[in-house]
């Protein structure tokens, strides 16, 4: 199979767990016989630097042109200073919008070889599988008016959050078709006893229901969802949100299953998918090759199964960085006192050598 790839390793660390994920990528094509054809180009800081624009036009022409995206992250202090459309996070905001990406996936998993990393005891954390679909292209992030106006001292801010019934709906059915190849629970999130937005959120979710009847769905609120996901992080399957409020319980649930560095996503709803891991460019850390590249390379796991329709291929990845974990390799995120962490570059090799072997001796190596 042809796998046409765009790479956007970005800023901090995304160059860093971006080439480990592309070692493993590559392995598994050559492993399973698949004609991988890699595109690297600029998003972020490191295009506002070249270009003067955090999404060049080459970049997106090259991510329409091929079948998935492979991203790393966006984000520099140096930016901080400059409008909102001259930030790195502004060209990823694009990216997602131009690649009509309104649903986003982003699993968060215990691993029995990690019950140390979590700051809840294993008897809470043990058996966490959580999927948040958090729904991309609408809310604060994108609601129109948007401002900062008036003078110093009497200045004004306005953002806007809206959502139309389609959004609601066409996020509603992904996390319902999501949840029956799951437990067939579904959470809806939400404020709907104070926003407008939420109670329509709602009302839309609550009627997608009707056609999954083998879904059991369940609201709850933002702030309540939040205690809960702390408390008993296991009563959650699917986890169903909008935009903000998933950005925020994302980054709580990469807490709860002991990194942030662990947690990949897919962004899914248009016809070339994007795939990144959730942490973000970890400028303290960057450059130093001890930077977690797990979630990266989860992220090629969601690219072969959600773009390529390659489960056995993601499977194998998924495998590899179970065993690699089991094995005890530990990045510096996840040391425990005394804990040896390895680089960056060896742990993406000992998931890479996993998947030349696996590939191997399943005989598809061959061809
Ligand atoms: C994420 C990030 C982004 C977001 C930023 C970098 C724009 O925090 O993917 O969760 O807020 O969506
Ligand atoms: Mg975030």
């Amino acid at each position: 199979m042809q796998l046409r790839v765009t790479s956007l390793p970005g800023d901090g660390i995304g160059p860093e767990v971006t080439s480990q994920a592309i070692c493993v990528l590559e392995e598994v094509a050559s492993g399973f016989g698949h004609d991988l054809e890699l595109d690297e180009k600029e998003i972020g800081g490191v295009a506002l630097a070249k270009y003067g624009n955090p999404l060049p036009d080459a970049t997106i022409q090259a991510c329409l042109a091929s079948h998935a995206v492979l991203l790393g992250a966006v984000g520099s202090p140096a930016f901080d200073q400059n409008p909102r459309e001259r930030r790195p996070e502004a060209g990823l905001l694009r990216l997602r919008q131009e690649l009509g990406a309104f649903a986003n996936l982003r699993p968060a998993v215990y691993y029995p070889a990690l019950a140390a990393c979590s700051p809840l005891r294993e008897e809470i954390v043990k058996g966490t599988d959580i999927l948040i679909v958090r729904e991309l292209l609408g809310g604060l992030y994108f609601g129109q008016p948007r401002s900062i106006e008036g003078n110093r001292g009497e200045r004004h801010a306005l953002n806007t959050m809206r959502y139309s019934e389609a959004e609601i709906d066409r996020i509603a059915r992904v996390a319902f078709q999501l949840a029956l190849t799951r437990r067939r629970r579904l959470l809806s999130v939400d404020k709907s006893n104070v926003l407008e937005c939420s109670r329509l959120w709602r009302e839309v979710v609550t009627s997608v229901a009707c056609d999954f009847p083998g879904v059991d769905l369940s609201h709850m609120y933002v702030d309540s969802a939040a205690m809960s996901l702390a408390l008993k992080p296991t009563d959650f399957d699917v986890i169903l949100t909008e935009n903000m409020f998933g950005d925020i319980l994302s980054d709580q649930a990469g807490g709860v299953v002991g990194s942030l560095g662990l947690l990949a996503s897919a962004s899914l709803g248009g016809a070339v998918g994007l795939y990144e891991p959730v942490h973000g460019s970890a400028p303290d850390i960057a450059g130093r090759g001890i930077a977690n590249p797990l979630g990266a390379i989860l992220s090629v796991a969601l690219m072969l199964r959600h773009t390529f329709n390659l489960p056995k291929e993601a499977e194998c990845v998924e495998a590899g960085v179970t065993s690699t974990l089991m094995g005890g390799f530990r990045t510096r995120d996840l040391t425990r006192n005394g804990e040896r962490a390895v680089t960056t570059e060896e742990m993406g090799g000992q998931i890479a050598e996993f998947v030349r072997l696996a590939a191997g001796t399943s005989g598809q190596g061959a061809s």
